[in-house]
């Protein structure tokens, strides 16, 4: 079986955003985690490269097994956009610059173990997140 896996993958466009979930869910089968986690994790994939490809335009996803104790996944998001003015503000439910729904982030931090949002204004974002397979 293999154990480590690592890869990364540009958001330029919508069809990377299907491409990123393909990457992601073919990583996550193979750590081992069960299909309701899978489905969790590739969600959580899906909202933070629309968020890359909506509000940043393009960035990049990297995706690396991870082994502290406990083996898990761990993903992160970066791009060079605008940042996000407030992190707090922005974790609300129901919290929208755009057209969304506001839910992708918090939606996001419900569905996986961790995670960490950086943003500097003008800058870029940078979001990692992480599951793990036994808790
Ligand atoms: N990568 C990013 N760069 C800049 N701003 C971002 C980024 N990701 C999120 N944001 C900001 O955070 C807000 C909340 O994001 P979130 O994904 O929760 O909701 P949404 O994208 O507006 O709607 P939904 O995801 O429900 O369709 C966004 O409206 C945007 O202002
Ligand atoms: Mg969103």
């Amino acid at each position: 079986m293999n154990m480590l896996c690592h890869g990364e993958m540009p958001i330029d466009t919508e069809n990377d955003i299907v491409m990123a979930r393909k990457s992601v869910r073919e990583a996550a089968v193979s750590l081992g985690f069960g299909v309701t986690d899978v489905t969790r994790i590739v969600t959580a994939a899906s909202e933070l490269t629309r968020n890359i490809y909506v509000y940043a335009g393009s960035g990049i996803m990297r995706w690396q097994s991870i082994n502290e104790n406990n083996l898990g996944l761990e993903l992160v998001f970066e791009d060079h956009g605008p940042g996000i003015t407030d992190i707090t503000l922005a974790m609300e439910p129901g919290y929208t610059t755009g057209k969304g729904l506001g839910m992708g982030l918090p939606g996001t931090k419900r569905l996986m173990d961790e995670m960490e949002i950086m943003s500097e204004i003008g800058k870029g974002t940078t979001i990692c997140i992480r599951k793990w397979l036994r808790r």
